[in-house]
């Protein structure tokens, strides 16, 4: 039988109220992710990656028009109300944000938000018996000293700490989905592969699946089984991470993986894509890539490209590298 996946988003779209007219935020993304897998979802900032996963959680303001689908174990849960969605967070689905800093309360203990987000789903849980369960949860993100650790406030603990006990309050209720946004954006590289381990731990150990939100090529690399690379609200590559990385097909895709620094390159300057992304006020006609494209022709600048498969992967390009050695019998 072939198993559904966890998460299926289908024909997603966002739209934000703006003050020259609605904003097309998101448009007509589909992908999915598999029970005990790793999704990570690349793009360069402004791309949409949050606003996806925060609209997943439920979690857009309420000017926010959403439609499409979004099936969590196989149950569709956009649209669902309120009161419904906030009993699945934290049980079924949880998302660390972008900003440890302003997500964790400075004025509480990390004991309290702990306990708090345990004690949230289980009212019979003792305060004793939650700040032992607490302990154990930093323990098992390998925080130092964690009886200690639990009666201290976020500004106490370092970058890395603060990531790492908020995967603990994340992981609290053994969620079956875990979004972590930028997990290792301020961390110094070492710190960095610590957390990426952890959360990898964390998949390991509760069964969940992963998605990690990274403009960072480099840290789906060594973490995601899948891959989807998004540009100004759109997927424009999808597939699987070994595939994607040694034969990227779109043009963007290239671009950032040119962008990756590696050891093998020596100290040469990093390449970089030319501009940056358009502001969703102003998106380029057909691709907005385009004006980015060093291999745009006419109909990039008219039709945008819808996806299609090249290779094993899901492309969305005119002219996608590959294509062509792809077809040919
Ligand atoms: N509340 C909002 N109102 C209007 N535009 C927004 C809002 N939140 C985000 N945006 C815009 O939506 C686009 C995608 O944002 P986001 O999902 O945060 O990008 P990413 O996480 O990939 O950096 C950006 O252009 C951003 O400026
Ligand atoms: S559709 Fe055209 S402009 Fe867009 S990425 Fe492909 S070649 Fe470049
Ligand atoms: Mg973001």
């Amino acid at each position: 039988m072939m198993s559904e996946p966890l998460l299926q988003v289908s024909s997603l779209t966002v739209t934000l109220p703006g003050g020259a007219g609605p904003l097309h935020a998101i448009m007509d993304l589909n992908f999915s992710v598999r029970r005990g897998g790793t999704l990570g979802i690349v793009g360069e900032s402004g791309s949409g990656k949050s606003i996806t996963m925060l609209s997943v959680m439920g979690l857009l303001p309420r000017a926010a028009s959403v439609t499409g689908s979004v099936r969590l174990q196989g149950r569709e849960i956009l649209g669902l109300p309120n009161a419904e969605l906030a009993r699945l967070r934290g049980k079924s689905m949880a998302m660390i944000f972008q900003d440890p800093l302003t997500a964790m309360n400075p004025v509480l203990t990390v004991g309290v938000q702990v306990t708090e987000s345990l004690r949230l789903h289980d009212r019979s849980l003792s305060r004793r018996a939650a700040m032992d369960r607490a302990a154990e949860l930093l323990e098992t993100v390998s925080i130092p000293d964690p009886r200690r650790r639990l009666g201290q406030y976020p500004h106490e603990f370092s970058g890395g700490m603060r990531q790492r006990a908020m995967i603990a309050i994340a992981v609290a209720n053994s969620p079956a989905l875990l979004i972590a946004d930028e997990p290792t954006t301020a961390l110094d590289v070492t710190v960095q592969a610590q957390i990426l381990d952890v959360l990898q731990r964390m998949r390991e150990r509760l069964g969940l699946a992963l998605v990690i939100i990274t403009h960072d090529l480099g840290v789906v690399a060594g973490t995601a089984d899948r891959v989807a690379v998004m540009y100004s609200g759109r997927l424009v590559e999808e597939g699987d991470v070994t595939t994607v990385l040694a034969a990227p097909a779109h043009p963007y895709t290239v671009g950032l993986l040119a962008a990756v620094p590696r050891i093998d390159r020596g100290n040469t300057r990093l390449l970089s894509i030319n501009g940056s992304p358009p502001p969703l006020s102003n998106r380029p006609k057909g691709c907005a890539f385009h004006p980015r494209c060093s291999v745009a022709q006419d109909i990039c600048r008219s039709v945008t490209p819808s996806l299609q498969a090249v290779g094993s992967s899901q492309v969305a390009c005119h002219f996608p590298y590959g294509a062509a050695e792809a077809s040919r019998p």
